[in-house]
This record gives structure tokens, sequence and C-alpha cells, in this order.
């Protein structure tokens, strides 16, 4: 199994970023905590970071073009608005899960709506890092059936 891990607008400043919110760990430690886990779990995991909606609408459709067995994915804030990423994954026949650091639903109004949510096999919110193992975890079950 191979999974694309894709982190979204300002996640590439984890560890500078609103510490209070979303932690002291930086993006370079959850992808040293992917080695680690690819170990323990047997699989491949391919971690991808972009600012730009339209590359990580390129990514998710390479997810498809390349067998990726699922996407792990957190959108940042174009969570609560893109359009384009949600027809993206409803485009894409690979299952994807929508993580966040933060308890989205603690913080502003505006971050209780996900657009993307729908087309997910499920959502994971509040758990910081380990939400991102959660879901590799969730991911593998639902894949061979378990879920
Ligand atoms: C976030 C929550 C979003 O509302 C926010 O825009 C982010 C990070 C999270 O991981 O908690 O950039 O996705």
């Amino acid at each position: 199994m191979k999974f694309l891990v894709i982190n979204g607008p300002n996640l590439n400043l984890l560890g500078k970023r609103e510490p209070n919110v979303y932690g002291k760990n930086t993006l370079d430690d959850l992808h040293q905590r992917f080695k680690q886990l690819e170990q323990e779990y047997k699989v491949k995991v391919d971690p991808f970071q972009s600012n730009h909606e339209g590359a990580i609408i390129d990514k998710l459709h390479e997810a498809y073009e390349e067998n990726y067995s699922g996407v792990i994915l957190n959108p940042g804030a174009f969570t609560h608005y893109s359009y384009a990423i949600r027809d993206a994954i409803a485009s894409i026949d690979v299952p994807v899960i929508e993580v966040h650091i933060s308890n989205v639903h603690t913080r502003e109004a505006f971050r209780r709506e996900s657009v993307i949510s729908p087309v997910t096999i499920g959502q994971i919110v509040g758990f910081g890092f380990y939400g991102y193992e959660l879901a590799l975890k969730a991911m593998t079950e639902y894949i061979v059936g378990r879920v």
C-alpha cells in the first residue's frame, strides 16, 4: 500500500505558526514520524505540502494516475471554501481522509464548515499531529475492509 499525505497552505510554518493552536512540532517532524510509521505499518508514505490550490489539485490527480491506495489530506483554510479541491476528490477513485490538527469546531464559526468532508471517507479533528497517525491507521483498516 502506498499513501500520499498532503498538507495545504501555511502548514509549512508548523512549529512557528500559532504554536498555541497547532503545537511546536514542525512539518519536518511530521514527515520523520511518517518514516517510522512506514516501518511499523509496512506501507509507503509520500509527503507533499503546497500553499497553492492548483498544486494540491494536481497532486490529487496524481494520486489516481499513480495508483495510490489512499490520501490523507489537511487542506488548511481551503477546507472551508475550495470547491475545486472538493471536485478533484470527487473526480478520483482514491479514498481520502481529512485531518485537522486543531479542533475546528471549537474555533471561529467559518471553520465549522468543510466543503471537503462530503467527498471523504472520514474526518479526524483536534488530536494534533496524532490525527495523521490515526488517519493512517483508519485508512489501512478501511482498505482491507475492516471499517
Ligand atoms: C487546519 C484548520 C483550518 O481551519 C486552518 O485554516 C488551517 C489548519 C488544522 O489543521 O487545524 O490552516 O486545517
